[in-house]
């Protein structure tokens, strides 16, 4: 029998543990107080497990063993370092059945989904691993009396923070950069999914050294907040609310540390009257994230610019695919879209669909829960759609992290331009028409750091992404990640 048919026969409560531990200096461990935190399943209310509930003092516990494992793991080559994330990349894939499901469970997200999620963090993983020879320093010819040259070198302890909606693509791609750089790491996944991490701590115990990793459940204030101080953390990655994002920048302020933060967005896309209806509309679909996380995602594209000319004739084909939509319990194979992840993010988009009918746009999809009596129990939300969006709304200007996109009625680019960048997030952007001159005058008037031209939503390995503004600093899943995780060192030899 396949791995596949395997969970569905014994169902995917079969793949989870009794008990749920961290992962501190190689050891499978409680938190210190022996508290724990219970993790819910988003769809059906129930409870999963219960998780360490860690708080300073693990984070110490966590801290010092990165800093016992960083001199053997940093005077290991980049190609041995790159090794043990490939052998943690196919770790991941066979068992991607495994931590797929804990997702589905734990998020709300489809298996369908997160069976994608966990191969796209091994890919990084062996992309990553495959940059190892890159890095390298520079000779500078300065002076022919010295031999000046650079290094590439680690920090140290490097704090990693990750959100709910990706749980298992952000616990495991994002470590592969820091820990191939020869940092150690100490990562905090987000209180609400947090077993996919849990389990990936049996893997990573396994391939890594004792301390290389450190994973630890907790939540925000309690185990991120003194993770994000911990004076021998020296490079700090976030990914999450722009308020944490500030807030983590000002502790980070304190002890001058790096840090890179992925924040959020309020993405546009803009239809330009030329396009294929189809294929744009589409892209209109899959750019909202609906069947990848339920819109939750900072780069969905959620302000939809129809020109005046294609309005209709869009929208009414956009709002028959979404009604369509195949929405069920996450753990089922054929749903093609989940739930919200908890209770503060359902009655999060419940409200903004409110205030959208407040400000005035007009509501032609969705706007609530689904009727299916079995989706009673759970946050589950249909895919949303106003009309009639002013671009100053605050339906238009805030993110909403969930399945709700606005349609804004554009005429002509000068207008269009100001509107597009009028809100204070710049992560991605989506731009749809033949005149290739129009779409690369607008690629480049747009303030974001992601575009897509006759496409959206998919990533490329390789290709540098992260926001302009208030969606974040820095640039992931790419060679800047890598360098990222690096300082230079300058040497210089006196020949003469
Ligand atoms: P959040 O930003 O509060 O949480 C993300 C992570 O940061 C979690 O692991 C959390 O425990 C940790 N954290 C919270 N406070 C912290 C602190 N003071 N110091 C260190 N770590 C801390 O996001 P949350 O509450 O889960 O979602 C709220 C909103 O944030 C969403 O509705 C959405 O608008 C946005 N968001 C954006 C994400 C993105 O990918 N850009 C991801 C998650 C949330
Ligand atoms: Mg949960």
């Amino acid at each position: 029998m396949s791995q596949l048919t395997e969970t569905a026969v014994k169902g995917p409560h079969s793949n989870l543990r009794e008990k749920y531990g961290c992962l501190i200096g190689g050891e499978i461990t409680g938190s210190g107080s022996g508290n724990t935190f219970p993790t819910i399943n988003p769809a059906t209310g129930e409870k999963l497990a219960d998780v360490p509930d860690c708080d300073a003092r693990d984070v110490n516990r966590a801290v010092e063993a990165a800093q016992k494992a960083y001199p053997g793991w940093r005077r290991l080559t980049p190609m041995e370092r790159a090794e043990y994330c490939r052998r943690f990349a196919a770790r991941l894939r066979e068992r991607a059945d495994v931590y797929a499901m804990l997702d589905a469970l734990d998020s709300g997200n489809t298996v369908k989904a997160m069976r994608q999620d966990v191969a796209n963090a091994a890919r990084l993983h062996d992309y990553f691993a495959g940059l190892a020879p890159e890095l390298k320093g520079e000779t500078i010819p300065a002076n022919t009396q010295t031999f000046n040259f650079t290094l590439r070198e680690p920090f140290g302890v490097v704090g990693r923070i990750t959100p709910f909606n990706h749980p298992i693509l952000f616990a495991a791609s994002r470590l592969a950069a820091p820990l191939v750089a020869g940092n150690t790491v100490v990562l905090k996944p987000a209180e609400q999914t947090p077993l996919s991490a849990l389990e990936m701590a049996h893997d990573l115990k396994e391939i890594f050294p004792p301390g290389v990793v450190n994973v630890i459940s907790g939540d925000g204030p309690q185990a991120g907040a003194p993770l994000v101080k911990h004076p021998a953390v020296r490079r700090v990655a976030f990914t999450g609310s722009v308020e944490v994002g500030r807030e983590i920048m000002r502790a980070a302020a304190d002890g001058l540390k790096t840090i890179s933060l992925e924040l959020g967005g309020k993405n546009p896309m803009v239809i330009f009257p030329d396009v294929d209806l189809d294929q744009a509309v589409a892209s209109a679909f899959n750019g909202m994230n609906y069947c990848w996380v339920q819109g939750q995602s900072c780069g969905s594209t959620s302000r939809l610019f129809l020109h005046a000319d294609i309005h209709d004739a869009f929208l009414a084909r956009l709002t028959e695919r979404v009604k369509a939509v195949r929405i069920g319990l996450p753990t089922d194979e054929a749903t093609e879209m989940g739930c919200l992840v908890s209770q503060q993010q359902f009655d999060k988009v419940m409200s903004y669909i409110e205030l959208g009918k407040k400000e005035g746009a007009q509501l032609v999809a969705g706007g609530g829960k689904p009727s299916n009596p079995e989706l009673q129990c759970g946050y589950f939300v249909l895919p949303t759609i106003f009309d009639q969006v002013d671009y100053r709304m605050r339906l238009a200007q805030e993110e909403i992290f969930g399945p709700v996109q606005s349609v804004i009625t554009w005429k002509n680019l000068d207008e269009l331009i100001p509107m597009a960048n009028s809100v204070l997030y710049g992560l991605t952007a989506s731009i749809w028409t033949r005149d290739f001159a129009a779409a690369y005058r607008l690629a480049q008037e747009i303030e974001a750091g992601y575009v897509w031209i006759n496409d959206s939503s998919r990533h490329f390995t390789g290709v540098p992404f992260g926001g302009y503004k208030q969606s974040g600093l820095g640039r992931e899943e790419s060679y800047s990640e890598l360098l990222s995780y690096t300082q230079i060192k300058s040497i210089n030899v006196n020949l003469a």
